[in-house]
């Protein structure tokens, strides 16, 4: 993981290892099955950031639940677009259900605020919200996150998951976008 990676011409520098996240997704997970294991909730993996962060939450909840997938789309290369698609929906009642949405990132935080008010309009009885990763000078939503595994800086990061233009999900550890030089 000490080298650095070329995607689409672009360089990115190490920048959390496959250990860290790790030991903070288990952390993570162990706080949330604390609280959480009693309410019988359902996750929502938000597709595709969240897979594999979602697979590794997943397994070290300490307790039985379902899981669901949707697909939003907000960003195309470096920016999001601000207007967000729903390609895959949920078709299953969540009424007077807990959710915990498993997202990989909080950016400007507008993907999850639709995502949240569409939950709750169909009746969820609370959505609780766990990001990867949250890039607090980005947020402009005012509704809480409820758990980051971290918090960074406002620079663009791919690994775990996350892309640049449909390539790098499958690094093991997160990568992030060297300065011009
Ligand atoms: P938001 O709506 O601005 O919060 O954007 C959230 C979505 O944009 C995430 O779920 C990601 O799919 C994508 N995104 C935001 N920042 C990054 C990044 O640094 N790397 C890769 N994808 C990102
Ligand atoms: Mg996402």
């Amino acid at each position: 993981m000490d080298e650095s990676v070329n995607i689409h011409g672009r360089s990115f520098k190490p920048f959390i290892s496959e250990q860290d996240l790790k030991e903070k997704v288990q952390e993570v997970a162990k706080e949330v099955s604390r609280l959480y294991a009693n309410e019988n909730p359902l996750l929502i993996c938000v597709l595709k950031g969240s897979f594999i962060f979602a697979s590794d939450f997943y397994r070290e909840l300490s307790f039985l639940c379902d899981i669901h997938f949707m697909k939003l789309k907000s960003y195309s290369g470096f920016n999001s677009t601000g207007e967000i698609q729903q390609e895959l929906a949920l078709n299953i009642d969540i009424q007077d259900r807990t959710l915990i949405i498993i997202e990989d990132i909080v950016d400007s935080g507008k993907t999850l605020e639709y995502l949240r008010n569409e939950l709750l309009s169909q009746g969820a009885k609370r959505v609780v919200i766990v990001s990867l990763l949250y890039k607090p000078d980005a947020f402009k939503g005012n509704y809480q996150i409820d758990y980051t595994c971290f918090s960074i800086p406002n620079k663009f990061v791919v690994g775990y998951g996350l892309d640049y233009d449909g390539l790098g999900r499958n690094l093991k550890g997160l990568y992030q976008l060297k300065e011009a030089e």
